[in-house]
């Protein structure tokens, strides 16, 4: 009989060589992260086009591929980079990599703990740790999802599962203008009509006003609605802002509504020093949303949901069916119980690496000092008059614009980003706020320090200098 013939299976020494090279490819990256543009898309639409191809019939060399890859990553945002104070940003602590990469070599299926529960066990230990961390009881559960918007869906479902019938066309909703847009998307998707949305206005600092929330609630029970839900923002994505979250959770509670939080930006400063104090009233909350990928620096694709009341979300989300008979054990909850998800990647392993192999020390640290960063940040654009600031920061961002006259300032916003970032050491974005142009600096990422914190103050500071005189 002649060799079976096994193309996806290299030969040991080929699978040698080529693990070997990716080492050294994705190594050689992060070693030179630091002298990284922090942005370059210069001749990108051409180097997309080539990638607009047909699926070969045979394969190719790995070596000539990464040389592919290597051009490709090299035209993009540095999100990974110590400049990058765009949005939210995280940098992607590199042993979440590793665990990737032994999660996805070794191919476990972690959707049913018995088929591998030690595994399934370390998950629920990382996920445990969490609703610890964010001062929930025994009782809770949790998920890890792909990220925010998709925790966000998971705690929607489960309040209306836990707080409505299956006729909630009347339900109403209560956010603030502040709130980020995945809330609305998920309760599209949660199948709420546009008209459950309560978009409340928030005060000076961009919070939440109480008053506004609990005369919203009275209107809406007088017109024959049903609140049930508000969701208390734990850092906003344009400024950092913190919701009462404490004065949040007593109107609901009086009112029987469920609170969930979107800590998806702030919810990891609650390990800071203080952190508890900036974030006094989270542990009350119903739901929590957490963004590992963004305040735990780990990769993109990690998200969190907690539930304080862990049996609801199992309520929500569990499903049965015979063919999973011999893996379902008795009193044994899988993930595939707690989230929408049946089969999927052993995400798990992204957090718990991290956590065991630097230990949470490491993290309060990184994130005192990025709270102590912003706080610099804004101390030294506030002492320039060529600046107006939105707010002291609340957490780690810094919202600012330019001091000029209303149309000058619309004018030249976009300029001025545009010069800072063309400098190519940092990356800011910008947004509007209450409807006027507003830039940020959000400094999150555990590879962003007070010299790169720094070239941006400098950089901006000079370019309005520029433009303003
Ligand atoms: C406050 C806040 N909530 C939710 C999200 C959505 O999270 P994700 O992008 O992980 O889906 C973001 C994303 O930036 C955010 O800043």
């Amino acid at each position: 009989m002649s060799r079976p013939s096994r193309p996806l299976e290299p030969e040991p020494q080929d699978l040698d060589a080529q693990t070997r090279a990716v080492a050294e490819f994705v190594l050689e990256h992060v070693r030179t992260l630091d002298r990284q543009p922090s942005f370059d898309l210069d001749g990108v639409e051409a180097l997309r086009a080539s990638f607009r191809e047909s699926v070969p019939e045979t394969g190719q060399p790995l070596e000539g591929l990464l040389g592919r890859l290597e051009a490709a990553i090299a035209k993009s945002y540095n999100t990974a980079g110590p400049g990058y104070l765009a949005y939210i940003p995280g940098g992607g602590v590199y042993a979440s990599a590793l665990a990737d990469f032994v999660a996805t070599a070794t191919n476990r299926y972690v959707g049913v703990t018995g088929a591998a529960p030690a595994l399934a066990q370390i998950e629920e230990t990382a996920v445990g740790w969490l609703a610890g961390l964010m001062g929930l009881p025994a009782g809770s559960r949790g998920i890890l999802t792909s990220g925010g918007s998709l925790s966000t869906f998971s705690a929607l479902v489960t309040a209306r599962e836990e707080r409505l019938d299956e006729d909630f066309q009347d339900a109403a909703i209560y956010l603030s203008e502040q709130t980020h847009h995945c809330v609305s998307k998920a309760a599209r998707l949660a199948g709420f009509p546009r008209a459950s949305l309560r978009t409340l206005p928030t005060d000076a600092r961009f919070r939440l006003v109480p008053e506004a929330l609990e005369q919203a609630i009275h209107e809406d029970r007088s017109r024959g609605r049903r609140p049930f839900l508000v969701v208390a923002n734990v850092g906003t994505t344009n400024t950092g802002a913190v919701d009462p979250l404490p004065e949040v959770v007593g109107i609901a509670r009086e009112h029987g509504l469920w609170v969930h939080a979107d800590a998806a930006y702030g919810g990891f400063f609650r390990l800071a020093p203080g952190g508890e104090a900036l974030l006094r009233g989270i542990e009350e909350c119903d739901s929590i949303t957490l963004d590992p990928h963004k305040g735990l620096f780990l990769p993109y694709g990690l998200g969190a949901l907690l539930v304080r009341d862990g049996g609801a979300l199992v309520r929500a989300h569990r499903g049965t069916a015979s063919y999973v008979q011999d893996v379902a054990e008795e009193g044994s909850l899988g993930s595939a119980d707690l989230s929408p998800e049946l089969s999927r990647d052993f995400r798990g392993l992204r957090l718990w690496l991290p956590l065991m192999l630097h230990g949470l020390s490491a993290f309060r640290e990184q994130l005192g000092e990025k709270l102590a960063l912003a706080r610099w940040a804004y101390e030294m654009l506030r002492d320039d008059p060529r600046f107006e600031m939105l707010d002291e920061p609340q957490l780690s961002v810094v919202a600012f614009r330019l001091h000029a006259p209303e149309a000058e300032a619309e004018r030249l916003g976009p300029e001025l980003l545009r010069r800072v970032n063309a400098r190519r050491r940092v990356f800011l974005s910008s947004t509007r706020i209450g409807g006027r142009y507003a830039l940020r600096i959000c400094v999150l990422s555990f590879r962003t320090h007070a010299d790169r914190v720094r070239d941006a103050v400098e950089a901006l500071r000079e370019e309005a200098r520029a433009l303003l005189g």
